[in-house]
């Protein structure tokens, strides 16, 4: 394996790191042209499981579109659209069952290297696994502060601890981990926080919908978090070592709903209470839709392999229980 990282001799926060290995334009895992996702990638997300996930969708913007008296454009703007799969299902789901929405839809996918988020934007902000993939600081508490994790890049890179490199890191801490454990390490996503700071001077008012792997801070204390909550994907098996194929694997961190809320807050949004995705699906008509898939002949013989997909979106203990859901109003009375 070719050693691809640009620096020698060198000490890099964990962001820059993550930030090479990810998006890098020659090297990065999402910039790779032939990297693909679903069944036969290192990944997949509810969207490639089942249309259901973008059906319910379908229903909860049409539900906005009358509460935002049907705004003219109706954005729809979906933030790391990845392949476009939700954005083709939820379109053509709109045309099917709610017309006037779709007359008036305006969809945006927002991509690394491809879209632009519009200014005075009026509709639905949505994203699936978008926030984990951004990269994050690490850091360790020592003595009671933070301190930053840095990486020692030489021939191996190893890992030491220094000032912290954003004066934003301490309030981060603050805000999202209420007890912080002495020689634990926590991750640090101020480019969540960025994002959400720029929606807010984009919108003139809708929802931000986020849907992705998380914990507030009750779910975060009842686990043992020593070294945080990093994971690396590869083949669909977890790899424990970030640094182990630099730009051949998927890296993430868990999202800290509780400052994407505190966020919120300080921008004056209001935030309904999180949620997991089976509970968003059971909110927004689960049952009805799989009795209307029934109908359509889910159970017949040639549709075994679309049962299996939805059942594995379904299964207790699976993705459906895991993904939260956070919906946040933006000047929306
Ligand atoms: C885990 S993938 C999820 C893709 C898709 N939403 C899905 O559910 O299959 C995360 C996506 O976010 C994109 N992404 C990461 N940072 C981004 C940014 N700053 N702007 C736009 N897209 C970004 C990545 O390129 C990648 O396609």
């Amino acid at each position: 394996m070719p050693n691809i990282l640009p620096w020698r001799h060198e000490q890099i926060t964990f962001e820059r790191f993550m930030d090479f290995c990810l998006y890098d334009p020659e090297h990065g895992y999402y910039t790779d042209k032939e990297r693909v996702l679903g069944a036969r990638g290192d990944f997949y997300t509810s969207v490639h499981t089942h249309p259901v996930f973008a059906h319910t969708l379908a229903d909860v913007i049409a539900h906005h579109f009358e509460i935002l008296s049907q705004p003219k454009p109706f954005h729809l703007v979906e933030l790391g659209a990845g392949e476009g799969i939700l954005g083709r299902d939820l379109l053509a789901r709109l045309q099917e069952c709610h017309p006037h929405v779709f007359e008036r839809a305006s969809y945006v996918p927002i991509e690394v290297s491809a879209g632009e988020l519009p200014d005075r934007i009026q509709g639905v902000v949505f994203s699936n696994e978008f926030f984990d993939a951004l990269p994050v600081h690490r850091v360790c508490v020592r003595g009671s502060e933070p301190r930053e994790i840095y990486l020692q890049i030489n021939d191996q890179i190893s890992e030491v601890e220094g000032n912290l490199s954003d004066s934003r890191i301490p309030e981060y801490m603050k805000e999202g981990f209420e007890v912080w454990r002495e020689g634990h390490q926590y991750e640090v996503n101020l480019r969540m926080v960025e994002v959400l700071e720029d929606l807010d001077r984009r919108m003139d008012s809708g929802i931000i919908l986020t849907v992705d792997y998380g914990y507030d801070g009750a779910s975060y204390e009842k686990e043992d978090r020593a070294e945080g909550t990093l994971m690396c994907y590869r083949q669909h098996q977890v790899v424990s070592d970030p640094f182990a194929v630099p730009g051949q694997q998927d890296i993430t961190a868990h999202v800290n709903f509780q400052v994407m809320q505190k966020t919120g807050d300080k921008l004056g949004w209001t935030t309904d209470p999180l949620i997991t995705q089976r509970e968003f699906l059971l909110d927004w008509g689960l049952e009805k839709r799989l009795g209307e898939e029934e109908e359509l002949g889910l159970f017949n013989p040639d549709r075994m392999d679309d049962r299996l997909r939805l059942k594995s979106l379904l299964v207790p203990g699976g993705i459906s229980d895991t993904m939260k859901v956070l919906l946040q109003k933006v000047r929306l009375d």
